[in-house]
């Protein structure tokens, strides 16, 4: 985990990554102060890659009200700035962008997590490929994508690529995961077309390729780009589904993706997710052999021998620890003292690690 990773034009320092968490704080899409001081913070924690959050492709690809986004040149602005942040402490600056789909228009998780009920002038009409709504919580019908949506999205996530690579980013992650927009047309969950976006596996991955071979074009090919995908449901149909991922990742491969980071659909409220220690990462193990890409995965690697674990078995090429790096942001140092390594493989700016080599953090009472 503390050996550096070479993909593309970009070394990472070690095999630790922040993985994106929406921090539902933004203004009109634009990132505050908040948001710098989050990922400064995170970036000098000592992690190889900081992941700025879902950042929405167009306004009413948002999640909340409050997320972050790239649809303009203004947001780009206080972006631009955390991207040279995260920079100076010699991690690389990554960024998510997405469409919600289905589950956008919802209320901030600490504020129900639900729906903004329609009429409610916070919220908007989500779309998504079919009028299926998600269910549960995320119960409001979504209006069909005509096929001019589809190609104004594809569009928008093109914009939000040349602004994410103008503001500086090094790492882009095309959010195709957890039920969003892109999940959505590849699951049979929430994807009930019958013209060249629905239907066969074919038809389902159209979205998926079009949009990363549109990207492709913009993001410069030194620069890593990245997807994450949920390559199971956990809703009974799991060899069918992990088969159509192994050969949708084998795609995504052979149109320029770098890496993949291996994730859950969440397709639908009655997955069984069976939560636990390092629990995707025999899943993880399976596309980074047979699709032969490199992969990422997070969920229950915050166990720093888990996460050893997994990268010393070649399950992951980089391991990502989200919530322990919200409780600790200098997570990859307290690893590095778990694992018993050496003081080379601190990851502290001078500044905490001249202090910090004579007096621990156990020592302060
Ligand atoms: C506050 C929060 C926000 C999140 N936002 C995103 C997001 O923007 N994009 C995404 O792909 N996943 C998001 N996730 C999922 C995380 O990236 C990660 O997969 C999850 O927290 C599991 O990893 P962990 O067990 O190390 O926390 C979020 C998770 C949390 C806790």
């Amino acid at each position: 985990m503390f050996e550096p990773l070479t993909i593309k034009g970009v070394r990472l320092r070690n095999r630790i990554g922040v993985p994106p968490m929406c921090q539902y704080m933004a203004q009109d899409g634009l990132a505050k102060d908040w948001h710098y001081t989050h990922y400064a913070m995170l970036a000098r924690g000592g992690a190889a890659l900081v992941t700025v959050e879902a950042t929405a492709v167009s306004p009413e690809g948002r999640i909340t009200p409050a997320c972050l986004g790239l649809w303009n040149d203004a947001q780009a602005e206080p972006l631009a700035a955390i991207a040279q942040s995260i920079r100076q402490t010699g991690a690389i600056p990554g960024i998510q962008i997405g469409h919600a789909g289905r589950k956008a228009s919802a209320h901030r998780p600490w504020e129900g997590d639900d729906h903004i009920p329609a009429g409610d002038a916070t919220g908007w009409q989500p779309i998504s490929p079919s009028e299926v709504a998600f269910g549960a919580h995320l119960d409001r019908v979504p209006q069909a994508m005509s096929l001019d949506d589809i190609q104004r999205v594809q569009l928008d996530f093109v914009a939000a690529a040349r602004r994410a690579r103008d503001a500086g980013f090094e790492w882009l992650e095309l959010h195709f995961a957890h039920g969003y927009l892109g999940q959505s047309f590849s699951s049979t969950h929430a994807n009930a077309r019958d013209d060249a976006y629905g239907g066969s596996f074919e038809n389902r991955s159209r979205f998926l390729l079009d949009t990363l071979r549109a990207v492709r074009r913009v993001w410069p090919e030194r620069l890593p780009l990245t997807a994450r995908f949920g390559v199971i449901e956990y809703d009974g149909d799991d060899e069918r589904t992990l088969a159509e991922s192994i050969a949708l990742a084998r795609q995504f491969k052979a149109e320029g993706l770098d890496l993949l980071s291996v994730s859950v659909g969440f397709s639908t409220p009655k997955a069984q997710v069976p939560w636990g220690p390092g629990f995707l990462g025999p899943v993880a193990a399976r596309v980074r052999r047979e699709a032969g890409i490199p992969v990422s995965s997070a969920w229950g690697f915050e166990d720093p021998a888990v996460a050893e674990a997994a990268i010393a078995q070649g399950q992951l090429d980089l391991a990502l620890v989200g919530r322990a790096h919200l409780a600790n942001p200098h997570w990859p140092y307290a690893a590095a003292q778990a694992l018993g390594q050496p003081r080379a493989a601190w990851v502290l700016p001078p500044p905490y690690a001249h202090w910090l080599e004579r007096y621990r953090p156990s020592d302060v009472r």
